[in-house]
């Protein structure tokens, strides 16, 4: 998978990339990721890349000049599946959506900042809205990052053990259930029993009700 990220703050989007899961992908080549700086593609000598807003009101709005060119210098190269856009007025993530981007071959994501984006870059270059939350973040440098975390662990071979995405919460529509470690017994708190009787079939049904009960608490939402 390749991920084509722009940015005018390529600096705050690097250290995610540079540490463990993320990481480890990018050397095992199981992702490239690449960070391309807005302001590369001006021509003007400020290297400028947002404007006032038509109409007037507070706020810069990136231009689609710039926009343009960087996309489109792209997509001669290869064709893109999908050209995101991280707004707070997008699709909010969910695992669904992670679990889609997973299996695509080439990705641009395009990080909104100040007002947002002229809207002519909406309609013409984006093909998917994603925000990750009801909350407005500086720009979508961070929404980026979650997202790329999210989707890369889920590429096969990325994590050690692959079953243990399959297990993840959200999976199945269900919260994860509880997980121990050693001590079995620390100051009067003991691990359930039935984890240490080895017998995996009673083991999973456990588990599997305690992520009913756990969902059926805290999300009820999803089970509807
Ligand atoms: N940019 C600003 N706020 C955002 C959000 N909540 N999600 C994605 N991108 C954003």
């Amino acid at each position: 998978m390749r991920i084509d990220i722009i940015t005018v703050l390529p600096e705050l989007l690097e250290s995610p990339f540079n540490a463990s899961i993320l990481k480890r992908a990018i050397e095992k080549d199981l992702v490239e990721v690449h960070f391309h700086n807005l302001r590369d593609y001006t021509d003007n000598s400020y290297k400028q890349v947002d404007d006032y807003q038509y109409g007037g009101g507070a706020g810069m709005v990136l231009m689609i000049e710039p926009i343009d060119k960087c996309i489109s210098s792209l997509q001669k190269e290869r064709i893109y599946d999908e050209v995101i856009y991280m707004t707070p007025d997008g699709h909010t993530l969910n695992q669904r959506m992670a679990n889609s981007l997973s299996l695509k071959e080439n990705i641009i994501i395009l990080c909104g900042h100040y007002k947002g984006v002229d809207q002519r870059v909406r309609d013409k270059f984006v093909t998917k809205e994603i925000s990750i939350g009801d909350y407005v973040l500086s720009g979508g440098e961070l929404g980026a990052a979650v997202l790329c975390d999210a989707v890369i662990r889920l590429i096969p071979g990325v994590l050690n053990d692959e079953t243990s995405a399959l297990t993840d919460t959200f999976q199945d529509n269900l919260l994860a259930p509880p997980v121990y470690t050693r001590p079995a017994e620390y100051k009067e708190m003991k691990v359930p029993d039935v984890l240490l009787t080895g017998n995996f079939a009673k083991i999973e049904k456990w588990r599997e009700e305690q992520a009913l009960a756990r969902t059926q608490e805290l999300r009820p939402d999803l089970l509807e």
